[in-house]
């Protein structure tokens, strides 16, 4: 994805061509970006070569899970439906992890029954659960238990997830005493150990604590785990600030491996998937105000929720770029009867027109999966590129299917 001659190209077509065939706004994927991530990410971890669980939560599109899954991938979940989309694409049960704090009981007897690789625990009522459907099945289970490390992953406090405050995991004493209450059960084996710190982590320091936190913790619990799951959360480069250490991460993850004699999973979503799409919309008005000038597009929050939901930043850029001298500074709104539905200021942005189109760029992770129908807007279309050739990997939905 990039300029030639100053315009805009998904692999081997320009954007304002794309624009010709599907109306906006509209997700769009490259392929070969998705196929050189994997790629890419397989390389820094060869040493170690974990279990890659793709966090399906970061994209559901089945079209896209199918190429992950082509790839050798396994899947992350954390719901029923997404579990069920998994097996149905294709992704073996054995490469299946199921996380998540409110796993009901028909979702826990639906993965028991699947015999996907683990169920990670994030309670012991959830563990009093699932020893009671498995005695119902006279089966063993194999659990992880999700330790919440309470550790800082210095990200956006919404999408940490690792922090005593947080919801997530098990408390390292009670972890502990879990373990040794049920560690000779008939009806549960717990082969993992689990912990996930936060989502866009850009340093590799909260890692690095969480990876001692963990190494504390096997020297005290009784058991040993046949694997380490290390979650996902290493971030992009949404703004180009800064760039997360691959390298560093899997040196370090790969001594722990060879010094723990376990094998490791990870569970990467927006690493992956994060950069292979771009949201493309047409600006509907100009309005000029004496304070700034709003960019109003088609594209509202209800297609991209994130920077109204975490102020989250993604790079604007147009379709066609101009040779005019003269910039401008912009605020990009939506539609939306709302303030929040606001992507990004820039400053200096080349001059823009009416039903000119511009790219909001690096939504493919966590951006069409948090579309919803506000305003009774429907949800956009999903378009994959690959080389000179584009799919519609997802239809727009129709007012009709609205009302
Ligand atoms: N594993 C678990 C248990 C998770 O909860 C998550 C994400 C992941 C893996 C994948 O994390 P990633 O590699 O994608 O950072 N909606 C927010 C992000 C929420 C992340 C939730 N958990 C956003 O748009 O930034």
């Amino acid at each position: 994805m990039n300029y030639k001659n100053s315009k805009f190209y998904i692999e081997n077509i320009p954007v304002k061509k794309l624009v010709r065939s599907f109306q906006t706004p509209f997700y769009c994927y490259s392929k070969s970006r998705l196929n050189e991530n994997i790629k890419n990410f397989n390389k820094n971890f060869e040493k170690t070569k974990p279990l890659i669980c793709f966090s399906v939560k970061s994209n559901s599109n089945s079209k896209l899970l199918k190429i992950i899954k082509n790839n050798g991938l396994g899947a992350d979940v954390v719901s029923l439906g997404e579990l069920q989309k998994a097996l149905k694409v294709g992704f073996k049960p054995s490469k299946i992890v199921f996380s998540g704090v409110g796993k009901t009981m028909s979702e826990l007897d639906f993965a028991i029954k699947k015999k996907i690789l683990l169920i990670n625990v994030e309670s012991e009522s959830e563990l009093k659960n699932i020893i009671s459907l498995s005695k119902n099945k006279k089966s063993l289970v194999n659990v992880g238990i999700r330790l919440n490390p309470n550790v800082n992953a210095q990200t956006i406090g919404k999408i940490s997830t690792g922090r005593m405050q947080d919801k997530f995991g098990l408390a390292f004493k009670d972890a502990i005493k879990i373990i040794d209450k049920y560690k000779n059960s008939n009806s549960v084996r717990f082969k993992c150990l689990s912990v996930h710190i936060g989502s866009q982590i850009l340093s590799n320091v909260p890692y690095q604590k969480m990876m001692r936190v963990v190494n504390s913790f096997l020297e005290k619990v009784s058991v040993n785990f046949e694997y380490i799951d290390f979650g996902g959360g290493m971030g992009i480069d949404y703004a180009n600030k800064k760039k997360f250490d691959f390298k560093k991460l899997a040196l370090e993850i790969n001594k722990f491996s060879k010094r723990n004699e376990c094998k490791i999973i990870l569970e990467p979503g927006r690493s992956i998937i994060g950069n292979t799409a771009v949201l493309i919309s047409k600006v509907i008005y100009i309005k000029e105000n004496l304070k700034k000038d709003f960019i109003i597009l088609d594209a509202g929050m209800n297609d991209l929720i994130r920077p109204a939901l975490y102020n989250a930043e993604h790079m604007i850029i147009p379709a066609n770029k101009s040779n005019k001298k003269s910039k401008k500074e912009y605020d990009f709104v939506g539609p939306i009867c709302e303030t929040s539905d606001r992507f990004l200021k820039m400053k200096k942005f080349q001059k823009l027109n009416e039903g000119d189109i511009v790219i909001l760029k690096d939504v493919g992770a966590y951006g069409y999966v948090l579309s919803s129908n506000y305003n009774v807007r429907p949800m956009p279309k999903e378009v994959m590129v690959d080389r000179s050739k584009t799919q519609v990997i997802n239809k727009r939905q129709s007012i009709k299917d609205l009302i």
